[in-house]
């Protein structure tokens, strides 16, 4: 006789909302067939986009199901939902209000406007919608873009915002034999026609919060991080203090050093730290984006935290800010890993 488990879903506007799972069933998909705005992508556990909080019952990843979440994370009560089957009656907490994930991903096509090397191995990927073509996101999620040719999709998120459409800004890290990475070297030129789709993803910007913002971002992790600065900024009223704190290995990988410059400038809030693990001299710190996270820095009771980066970065951030006294229900992550 198969089982049927109970599960609830709360959202963080206090809304909640149960779905029978059948046994065999994953959490995503019962929840996807009963229309519940769970936000997903890749159903598959590579986009972390489902990513929940079991906070009563118990639910277990699918035999021999890998996953991005690291053993911090699963031992912090979070799980992906695509992948997860309940063992009893469950309840999981979302991290994002009840209608968050009710824009749905749309396909369009993009022309490319321009591409610019802006470090050793980062290229600025200027991209305008095709007349007629739409898609909006929040600050800070993904849309996924075609490789010409190919059916390799890679993801990024904007640096640019939702206001700025139909021009949307990507910064792409280079790879040495990235699939991507060859095609913006050796073919990519203004004109070309990209397939896109999107948004995805739950990392974005809690709008009105006025609590501090700290926000750490590892190489192009930086993308989101300027979406949301940029939607803070043109957003009414007084602005909350923000901290952004933006690490490379070594000075020649930094870029939009220009882009923070103007934001300080426009945002007498916004407190700016750059770090590199080599060769700091100049403004620059050494070390790494979350050493350069002081003590002070979290004497909010309700900050916020923002961290995008590589998933060493992720885990290193979460524990300096929590021991630091920041609410772990506070701090929102998206790790970036490179794909080849
Ligand atoms: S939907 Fe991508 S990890 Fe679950």
């Amino acid at each position: 006789m198969s089982t049927v488990r109970n599960v609830t879903f709360s959202f963080r506007d206090g809304k909640a909302t149960s779905v029978a799972v059948q046994q065999g069933e994953s959490v995503l998909d019962a929840a996807l067939a009963a229309g519940i705005p769970v936000i997903h992508q890749c159903r598959s556990g590579s986009c972390s986009s489902c990513v929940a909080k079991l906070v009563e019952g118990r639910a277990g990843m699918r035999a021999g199901a890998s996953s991005t979440l690291l053993r911090s994370e699963v031992d912090a009560g979070e799980r992906l939902l695509c992948l997860t089957e309940p063992e009893t009656d469950c309840t999981f907490a979302l991290n994002y209000v009840s209608d968050a994930g009710t824009v749905k991903a749309v396909k369009a096509h993009a022309f490319v406007d321009s591409v610019e090397q802006v470090a050793s191995n980062v290229v600025r990927l200027k991209l305008e919608l095709a007349e007629g073509a739409w898609l909006d996101f929040k600050p800070g999620q993904f849309i996924q873009v075609r490789v010409p040719g190919t059916d390799v999709m890679r993801s990024y998120s904007p640096a640019s915002t939702a206001a700025d459409l139909p021009r949307i800004e990507l910064l792409v890290r280079l790879l040495e034999d990235g699939v991507m990475s060859t095609w913006l070297r050796e073919r990519a030129q203004p004109d070309d026609v990209l397939e896109i789709e999107g948004p995805f993803g739950n990392f974005f910007l809690r709008e009105k919060v006025s609590a501090p913002h700290i926000m750490v971002a590892g190489g192009t992790g930086l993308a989101p991080i300027l979406s949301m600065i940029d939607t803070l900024r043109r957003a009414p009223g007084r602005k909350p203090p923000i901290l952004l704190s933006f690490g490379c290995a070594t000075p020649d990988q930094l870029f939009c050093m220009d882009d923070i410059a103007l934001r300080k400038h426009w945002l007498p809030m916004l407190a700016a730290r750059v770090s590199v693990d080599r060769d700091a001299s100049g403004d620059l710190l050494a070390g790494n984006p979350v050493d350069a996270i002081r003590e002070g820095d979290v004497a909010h009771p309700d900050a916020v935290a923002y961290l995008c980066g590589p998933p060493r970065m992720i885990e290193a951030a979460t524990l300096r800010l929590t021991h630091l006294g920041l609410r772990p229900e506070n701090i929102y992550a998206e790790q970036f890993a490179p794909s080849n």
